[in-house]
């Protein structure tokens, strides 16, 4: 927890930086001050991670006072909040090191908290993922090419799978509006049954507390679930710009963000791609799965050209009746591009751990299914995530070393 103490003569604009500073959880609010000249005293006692200095109640005695307080705490982050470019950029040449220009955003304030805590050494890593250092988050978009092709088996079981690996905290979202079940893939618990749609109805009043209490758990993986709405009726109510307020705030306390899209391309499904570092697009070898892996390129090559961003992972490989006779080969020449991955067949496994409400990871964990899936992580984050499982597979399922 890294404390913090804040200056600002005018209530209004100190009770909202107050009140946006409680709800996020890596900082204690250590000391307010509402006198600009009572501040380097309250520095001196309270001695805190980072001065917050809110420089409109009076510039010129603010300005005045940051220089004094760097001159006094060199090692001290002054991080300064005005309307004026002017006064931010004279509070910069007086020793402060970062500013926010008012109105201050909730997600303004926690890139600046953790940029200027970050540099000064003091965020950790938490298993909770609540604060980390500068590092950023990756968010992984899976999509299927169509239904039931696999696509939350397997974005449950990669969250999972990253999850298992204490350094990770990470969290999935069901952005499968309407009909999403990753809660039924992965049976959760906890997040006070707070769905995608409550948080969109509150977006403007929403803070870390909120969201964190939203935050459903699979407690045997350390998963953190972001559940679809309970009733259908709700999905219209979240929109794209929800999407983009809740995926921002939630790349502030996990590693990765791993989420689950309808087969829609919904605006919904279009933000989170967008903010996407990588796409999986999950098909199978069968050809109405192929052709539409063709159409959703193309389509998303027009959009912004997020399809750089696209990997095709084929799930049920080996399966019988599935394959139609298409061969890896032919299935790129039909879709012009390299299959990433490729999942087998292993309904043994994959169907009893749905049954349980288990990801692979814990329930099966040796699993042909479980393997592959590890082995795509380890490709992905480049760490071990379990035996390499191309070695000895006679079956030749697993990474195509290709792009
Ligand atoms: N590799 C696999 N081996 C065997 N069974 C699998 C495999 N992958 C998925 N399944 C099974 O296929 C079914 C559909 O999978 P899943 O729900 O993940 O697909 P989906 O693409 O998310 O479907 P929807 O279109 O409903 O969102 C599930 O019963 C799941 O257990
Ligand atoms: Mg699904």
């Amino acid at each position: 927890m890294q404390r913090v103490a804040i200056v600002d003569p005018t209530e209004s604009t100190r009770e909202s930086l107050r009140t946006l500073l409680l709800g996020v959880d890596f900082v204690w609010l250590e000391a307010e001050c509402a006198r600009y000249e009572y501040f380097p005293d309250v520095i001196q006692t309270s001695a805190p991670d980072l001065a917050v200095v809110a420089l409109d109640g009076d510039k010129a005695k603010a300005l005045a006072m940051v220089g004094q307080l760097s001159a006094e705490n060199p090692k001290l982050p002054i991080l300064t909040i005005s309307h004026d470019h002017q006064a931010l950029l004279t509070s910069l040449q007086k020793g402060a090191k970062y500013f926010l220009t008012h109105p201050v955003s909730l997600e303004d304030l926690l890139a600046a908290l953790r940029r200027a805590l970050g540099e000064a050494g003091g965020l950790e890593v938490t298993p909770a993922g609540t604060a980390r250092p500068g590092g950023g988050c990756s968010v992984v978009a899976v999509l299927g090419s169509r239904g039931g092709v696999g696509t939350t088996t397997l974005a449950a079981n990669l969250a999972a799978t990253l999850a298992a690996d204490p350094a990770h905290a990470v969290a999935l979202i069901d952005l499968d509006l309407t009909l999403g079940d990753a809660d039924i893939a992965l049976e959760v618990t906890g997040g006070e049954t707070i769905s995608i749609a409550d948080l969109a109805r509150n977006i403007e009043r929403l803070d870390m507390n909120f969201l964190r209490r939203a935050m459903a758990r699979h407690e045997a993986s350390r998963l953190a679930v972001l559940r679809h709405p309970l009733e259908i009726a709700e999905a219209g109510v979240v929109h794209e710009g929800h999407v983009e307020r809740v995926l921002n705030l939630l790349k502030v306390s996990y590693t990765h963000l791993v989420v689950d899209l309808s087969k829609s391309l919904l605006p919904t499904d279009l933000m989170a791609l967008r903010m996407a570092d990588l796409i999986l697009l999950v098909a199978q070898y069968e050809l109405s799965s192929l052709r539409n892996v063709v159409r959703l390129v193309h389509g998303l090559n027009a959009e912004d050209g997020l399809g750089e961003k696209v990997r095709v992972v084929v799930n049920r490989q080996g399966a019988d009746g599935v394959e139609e006779g298409i061969s890896p080969k032919k299935a790129e020449e039909v879709i012009g591009k390299p299959v990433f991955w490729q999942v087998p067949y292993d309904p043994k496994a994959v169907v009893a751990a749905r049954v349980a409400g288990h990801p692979l990871v814990t329930h099966a964990p040796k699993s042909r299914a479980q393997q592959s899936i590890a082995g795509l992580a380890r490709v992905l984050y480049g760490k071990p995530a379990g035996p390499d499982p191309n070695k000895g597979s006679k079956g030749g399922w697993g990474f195509f070393g290709k792009r």
